[in-house]
């Protein structure tokens, strides 16, 4: 499995010219399955410690940085998700912090040896549950700030709090710290303008959300725009044929 995401990067990076490659190391999936205490049960050197149930996804951020280099690699962690099955912060047997924090510091650890990865990308409490709520318990991701002291990304909510404050507040931190928006970006596909200039976000169709078609996703027009072109009415028709 190693070897597959070896060649996936080495094809995005490679030959398909991607800035980066993002490792999915949040929410449940697979790297996240091994770091979470309530889905490995392992007993050989992948499970039974923090360190080994950190070790896969390490594997994989080491192979990386070997195939494509470092700069070209982020990962995204979500250390308090519920989401699919995770632990979040009540887990009884390992709390998120004591777990995540080995991995966010070994991932320090490689900066500070010259193989710092362009950006990490973490998933905040808020968000925990999934689905279109925003009301997750509100922990705090200062500690994850205080370890890795590279680029971070921070996801989850920024747009729904009021004249924009969490996002004012977290972006303003220090100048390494961005925001990942991912609802408000279907629908406003000039959201950084829109952002830079106050000007009002058109809200999102969650209707839209992971279906077969593209229509939700690439047919809303920037500010002003009519919303919808010749394209979207034919790629509506596709997402109600599919339905
Ligand atoms: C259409 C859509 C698809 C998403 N797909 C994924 C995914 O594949 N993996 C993931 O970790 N999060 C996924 N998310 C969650 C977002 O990346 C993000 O963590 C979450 O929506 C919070 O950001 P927001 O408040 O800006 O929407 C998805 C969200 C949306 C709206």
């Amino acid at each position: 499995m190693i070897e597959d995401f070896k060649t996936a990067a080495i094809h995005a990076i490679k030959v398909a010219g991607f800035d980066f490659v993002e490792l999915h190391a949040a929410h449940m999936y697979t790297m996240a399955q091994f770091l979470e205490v309530v889905s490995n049960h392992r007993t050989d050197e992948y499970g039974g410690s923090i360190e080994n149930r950190t070790k896969l996804t390490l594997d994989i951020v080491d192979t990386l940085i070997d195939a494509v280099g470092a700069n070209k690699i982020g990962i995204r962690i979500s250390p308090y998700s519920t989401f699919q099955g995770g632990s979040g912060a009540d887990c009884k047997i390992m709390h998120p912090i004591a777990q995540y924090a080995y991995l966010y510091s070994e991932l320090e650890r490689r900066g500070k040896e010259g193989k710092r990865l362009a950006y990490v990308h973490s998933v905040e409490s808020r968000m925990a549950v999934g689905g279109d709520a925003i009301d997750g318990p509100e922990h705090s991701s200062e500690w994850v700030r205080q370890i890795w002291k590279g680029i971070l990304i921070r996801t989850g909510g920024y747009l729904h709090s009021p004249g924009y404050k969490l996002l004012i507040d977290d972006v303003n931190l220090d100048d390494r710290t961005l925001i990942g928006v991912s609802r408000y970006y279907t629908s406003n596909p000039d959201l950084a303008h829109r952002l830079k200039n106050g000007l009002e976000m058109t809200k999102y169709d969650r209707t839209t959300f992971y279906t077969q078609s593209n229509y939700g996703y690439n047919t809303w027009g920037k500010f002003g725009e009519e919303a919808q072109g010749e394209d979207s009415v034919q790629a509506k028709e596709q997402l109600v044929a599919l339905a």
